[in-house]
């Protein structure tokens, strides 16, 4: 994207007539950060087709750079990324600098726990308040010394050395902390396991396999997964094709939904089974969503989605679901929003912890625009009457980009408009959003 087409300040949206298009999103978050780093260790030269460009990812590339990889965006938008080989990092120079992203921070920092050299990591406000004890507590398991702020934030020091492998049964279900131990098994001797109660997202082992890595996958009767790595083997270089982000697709497709008339369809969008909880919800509200021509590249299954505008019913959002959607509550709370009758989501703990508090700030926000909603500490009931919302006020983003997009897809229907007062939050995850959301008919300035 070009520097002017950047959005910075407050940002409106307002009424839009109904939507329709066939469109792509940006390159899934999760994917790319995992390419680059995994490339960045590999043997060889991996390409990496439909790379998100999102501030986020740029930092990694960034720390990757820091730390002696090649990466080099080509003319054709593919970016090329030269590894060092697993135990070739070297140290880095500077401050590593993760910006707003948890998964930069936290997959790097396993990285370079078995690299024998201090890596020092820092971030923005919202990254400095967010918990590293979840995975400062495996990494010192392990062998390597993080010395950080009270309440283990950052910004913190990671000091590497010969690691001991370990078997970890996760205490929260994140993908993040599974694949902070993970990649710190990678130049580790031994097996390094992890066992996830519930599973989260797989593209770290989808990945590391796809690289030639030892992985193993046991799925126990309980619903749960015993994953084991085998250490210090050398990857080798693999094409990467990155699919559409579904976390992206989602605000398309709740804005679709909630439009009445509105016809999109989303191309190329990740479908990978513990991500696609939104659609499966979107579904059972009532919404027109069909997925065309499913099928799988690099290892992820990808499909096209189209999406139809209408009436929403309100329904009590299975909390077992809430991994395979976490980021996707804020949005989904929008639809409740617009729905017909009573949306229940809890079990969203986890929510209080991500980029902002998402269920105080959304909260919040909702209420200034005239939503009906209860509170509670591990998520929202909201009161849809089948109405637009009032909308008319202005949005604190608390550098959130998922929180400034969904009050943006609220403005698309809402009797007044809305505005969010820091757009610029938005190229965290979606560079291009107000232009492709406006290029489908809606009305953000
Ligand atoms: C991510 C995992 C999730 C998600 C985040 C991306 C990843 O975080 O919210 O946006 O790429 O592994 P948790 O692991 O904290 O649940």
């Amino acid at each position: 994207m070009k520097t002017e087409d950047k959005v910075s300040g407050p940002v409106s949206s307002r009424r839009s007539g109904p939507l329709s298009g066939d469109v792509h999103v940006p390159g899934d978050k999760s994917m790319s950060h995992r390419s680059l780093i995994l490339g960045g260790l590999a043997i060889g030269t991996t390409e990496v087709e439909g790379l998100l460009e999102g501030e986020d990812v740029l930092c990694t590339a960034e720390a990757m750079r820091q730390m002696g990889a090649t990466i080099v965006r080509q003319d054709d938008g593919t970016w090329q990324v030269t590894g060092v080989g697993v135990g070739g990092l070297s140290e880095p120079d500077g401050v590593l600098e993760m910006g707003n992203s948890g998964t930069a921070a936290r997959l790097l920092m396993g990285l370079v726990a078995s690299a024998p050299f201090n890596s020092f990591f820092a971030g923005d406000a919202s990254l400095h308040k967010r918990p590293m004890k979840r995975v400062a507590t495996p990494l010192s398991k392990m062998g390597a010394t993080i010395t950080s702020r009270s309440g283990d934030r950052f910004p913190l020091c990671v000091t590497g050395r010969d690691l001991m492998p370990i078997e970890y049964e996760l205490p929260v279900a994140s993908a993040q902390v599974k694949s902070c131990v993970l990649l710190a098994g990678l130049d580790t001797p031994g097996i390094t396991t992890v066992i996830e109660p519930k599973p989260t997202r797989d593209h770290t082992e989808n990945m590391l396999r796809h690289f030639g890595a030892a992985v193993s996958v046991e799925e126990r009767e309980d619903g749960g997964r015993v994953i084991s790595l085998q250490g210090q083997q050398e990857l080798r270089a693999a094409k990467v094709v990155v699919p559409g982000d579904p976390s992206s697709a989602a605000f398309l497709a709740t804005a679709a939904a909630i439009i009445p008339g509105s016809d999109v369809t989303i191309r190329n969008v990740g479908l990978n089974p513990l991500r696609d909880g939104i659609f499966q919800t979107l579904g059972d509200m009532g919404a027109d969503i069909e997925i065309l021509d499913v099928r799988t590249e690099a290892g992820e299954q990808v499909g096209d989605m189209r999406v139809k505008g209408g009436l929403l019913k309100g329904i009590e959002v299975p909390p077992a679901r809430a991994i395979s959607m976490i980021d996707e509550y804020p949005v989904l709370f929008v639809a409740a929003a617009y729905a017909a009758g009573t949306t229940t989501m809890l079990g969203l703990e986890e929510l209080r912890v991500k980029e902002s508090d998402r269920i105080a700030v959304m909260a919040e926000g909702l209420k200034a625009c005239g939503v009906k909603l209860e509170e509670k500490e591990d998520g929202l009931i909201i009161h849809g009457n089948a109405l637009p919302p009032k909308g008319g006020a202005t949005v604190k983003t608390e550098l959130d980009h998922r929180i400034a997009m969904s009050f943006l897809v609220l403005g698309m229907g809402s009797e007044e408009p809305v505005t969010v007062d820091d757009g610029s939050v938005m190229e965290t995850s979606f560079p291009g959003f107000t232009q492709l959301m406006n290029s489908l008919g809606a009305k953000i300035a």
